[in-house]
């Protein structure tokens, strides 16, 4: 039988990566998978994480399955991350968690839900967006529809193009909104237009569905959750898929979780027992080690303190590769104006470059980005930063 099956194609962004380990050029940049990296080109195990580790492996007394929604330590820690220390909502009995592997298996779990639990059939993604958010949304039988966001010509948000098409969403559908630092063009809404993003919302009825997976990597913890925990006070019902892969550097641990604030007083009971029905279907029971950690640390003063200054670092380093980046392309006589760069957020940005000019970047200079132009800023490194800015003046 496994004859009639056929190869598939390689991930447009992983398979990128099996593309550059194999070029024998020593002077090549990884610019593609959106993994940290610190100046060494390594993507270092954080020292907080480190120190949880050792306490776990002195404490932990059993390999024991979990729940099938994880331990409730780490799912109170995850809710005030996202809603903050002093949100009413923690003790509300409107807010549940589930631990989920990464931000992928929340965002699994979520559209599940919403088709069987919700009878929801079409949600709206951003366009662009994550390219795994098709797979994932259309793997659990959604329709999946795009909004206006990034302006090609502006290189900002298209504002009033966004809440045109979300408006059209209904209460049958629901709207993937990315908390901060979009992935891939680095724009975010401001304050003010995620409120008019509430506004459409709450009118329309469409539930809106957090990805928010890169909390701290914008301008801060508390910052980077505000248009979020706006559209949570504003709106009934809001799902947030959330993930620790880039901001513990717990990529390969497979941490995340799915959280629903519910209109209902006591409704958040309901929701987590048929999250757990769904995930009890898909892999029964989470793994242990990476919320374990991210609990250890959330729930420890000392270690949450460690952990909040090696956040800090990685996201000045990006913030200031920005800067570093728009500066060096200047100098360079680079022929565009690439101001926009420093002002976008997170660990990518929309470099404009196209398909020919991304061609030749990989086979002249062995430079690696994304066919869209997508850049990981986290994989610029001072000492190639100049290759880099004279081979894009070279191809523009
Ligand atoms: C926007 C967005 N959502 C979700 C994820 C998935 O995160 P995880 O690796 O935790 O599954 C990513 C990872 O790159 C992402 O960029």
């Amino acid at each position: 039988m496994f004859e009639r099956v056929s190869v598939a194609p390689a991930d447009p962004i992983l398979g990128l990566n099996d593309a550059y380990k194999a070029d024998p050029r020593t002077d090549k940049i990884n610019l593609g998978v959106g993994v940290f990296k610190d100046e060494q080109g390594n993507t270092p195990i954080l020292k907080a994480v480190k120190e949880a580790e050792r306490r776990l492996v002195n404490s932990e007394t059993t390999k024991g399955y979990l729940s099938i929604d994880g331990s409730p330590e780490y799912s109170q820690a995850v809710q005030k991350l996202l809603l903050g220390e002093g949100s009413p909502l923690l003790a509300s009995g409107r807010v549940c968690t589930t631990q989920a592997p990464g931000g992928t298996g929340a965002l699994r779990i979520g559209a599940e839900f919403l088709v069987r639990q919700l009878g929801i059939r079409t949600i709206w993604v951003s366009d662009p967006t994550w390219a795994n958010h098709n797979a994932v949304f259309e793997a659990a039988g959604l329709e999946v529809k795009t909004y206006r966001y990034f302006d090609r010509d502006t290189r900002g948000l298209d504002i009033d193009g966004m809440l045109a098409d979300i408006a059209q969403a209904g209460p049958e559908h629901a709207v993937v909104l990315h908390g901060c630092c979009h992935n891939p063009s680095g724009v975010d809404p401001t304050i003010a237009q995620w409120q008019r993003i509430g506004e459409v919302l709450e009118k329309s009825g469409a539930m809106a569905f957090f990805d928010f997976a890169y909390q701290g990597f914008g301008d801060g913890l508390e910052e980077d959750a505000e248009g979020l925990r706006m559209l949570v006070e504003r709106l009934p019902d809001v799902l947030i898929a959330n993930s620790f892969s880039k901001n513990f550097g717990l990529y390969n641990e497979r941490v995340g979780a799915l959280t629903a604030v519910s209109a209902k007083a006591d409704g958040a009971q309901a929701v987590l027992s048929q999250l757990k029905v769904l995930i009890r279907a898909i892999y029964s029971n989470p793994p242990c080690h990476g919320a374990a950690v991210v609990s250890t640390i959330l729930n420890d003063p000392d270690l949450t303190a460690m952990w909040h200054d090696e956040l800090a670092a990685m996201r000045k380093r990006i913030n200031g590769l920005r800067t570093e980046f728009v500066d060096g392309l200047k100098a360079r006589g680079a022929s565009q104006d690439f101001s926009f760069i420093a002002e976008q957020r997170g660990m990518f940005s929309f470099s404009g470059l196209n398909k020919d000019q991304v061609d030749t970047l990989r086979e002249k200079h062995g430079i690696y980005m994304v066919g869209s132009g997508r850049i990981n800023i986290a994989g610029i490194r001072t000492e190639n930063l100049e290759k880099l800015c004279r081979a894009i003046a070279d191809v523009l």
